[in-house]
């Protein structure tokens, strides 16, 4: 009886959220509603979102050159080489070794992300790394990528693969990360091989072709009982027969030499490469997930910037306490930065 009450109390947030960045199929029962999903909400919430975003990106047009935007709608990445010249690569990746500030790990499988965030703190005493975090161009590049003004989050980050027993690293399985394009970028710190786990993404399914959206209709109706894990929450897995199904070609992995820039639309499918236990690649990591169903792209403002830095810490600093309290980890736990920073500058 109280559940039902709940339920009911519920409805409202859960019809609100229609209209948010929400996702989950299962923890929101409209978004999860195999009914509703055959009527087209899913469709539905994947075109409008799609439309907005091609109006914020006509907006923000002139922060990225016309042939990398043209890059980045034909195949869902762009490639920038040499973004970074070898003096500013090997400054970074001396900052890099020297910091000793708040460096945090999440654990997925056999592979680890470890990553600090790039607050003013952490920045401190890294000019080099301070100036890229307040590159005008890149930060145009990262907004037009994510059609938002909003500061994208920005942090230092290696993965380390095989990095302890466990299974597989789901995030190795080609996945689109929401209903909605999102942006991710990588400013590569060291030369990526095919050997350490290069960024793969399948060339040009960031585009909402009939056989895309055939697909996501079918993959609605199905997905709060989706037993990978991932497509209940939003995050639709594709093996080989669903990609072939949407006659789409083959993951690509992006082997790319340190200073090379990569911006992704991560609503299209991608994923880490495989990799040879024990290797690993730095970066300078870019995120933004800007709401979906807004027309015009946000605020440029820093201290939106400051402010989602500080919420995200104050979030990784309760996970830690109620970690403590049950004895376990958080999912982003801290770990002594000499961890993510052993290595040859
Ligand atoms: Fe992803």
């Amino acid at each position: 009886m109280q559940r039902h009450i709940k339920s009911i109390l519920m409805i409202p947030v859960w019809i609100v959220a229609l209209v948010t960045p929400a996702k989950s199929f299962k923890s929101n029962p409209l978004i999860g509603s195999s009914l509703l999903n055959a009527l087209g909400l899913h469709i539905a919430r994947v075109l409008l979102a799609r439309a907005f975003v091609w109006f914020r990106w006509f907006v923000l047009s002139p922060l990225m050159p016309t042939n990398e935007r043209k890059q980045f709608h034909r195949n869902g990445f762009v490639v920038v080489e040499e973004f970074l010249s070898e003096d500013q690569l090997k400054a970074i990746r001396t900052e890099t070794k020297g910091h000793h500030g708040e460096t945090r790990q999440m654990l997925q499988g056999d592979t680890a992300t470890q990553r600090f965030l790039l607050t003013e703190s952490n920045l401190e005493g890294k000019p080099t790394l301070s100036s890229l975090a307040n590159n005008g161009k890149l930060l145009g590049r990262l907004r037009y990528g994510a059609a938002s003004l909003m500061p994208p989050l920005l942090y230092i980050q290696r993965i380390r693969n095989g990095h302890q027993g466990g299974g597989a690293d789901p995030q190795k399985n080609m996945h689109s990360d929401t209903f909605h394009p999102t942006m991710k970028a990588w400013l590569f710190l060291e030369d990526v091989s095919a050997a350490n786990g290069p960024f793969t993404y399948v060339r040009g399914s960031n585009r909402l072709t009939t056989k895309r959206l055939g697909w996501e209709y079918q993959r609605s109706q199905s997905a709060k009982a989706n037993p990978d894990g991932y497509s209940e929450k939003g995050s639709f897995r594709a093996d080989a027969n669903d990609l072939q199904a949407m006659d789409l070609p083959a993951p690509e992995g992006l082997a790319v030499k340190a200073g090379t820039l990569v911006i992704a639309n991560t609503n299209g499918f991608h994923g880490r490469g495989q990799a040879e236990a024990g290797a690993s690649r730095l970066e300078f990591w870019a995120y933004s997930r800007p709401t979906p169903f807004i027309p015009l792209p946000g605020f440029p403002f820093s201290w939106i910037s400051r402010l989602q830095m500080s919420v995200l810490n104050w979030h990784w600093r309760r996970q830690d306490a109620v970690a403590a309290r049950k004895n376990s980890r958080a999912s982003w736990h801290l770990i002594p930065a000499e961890e993510m920073t052993d290595f040859k500058p």
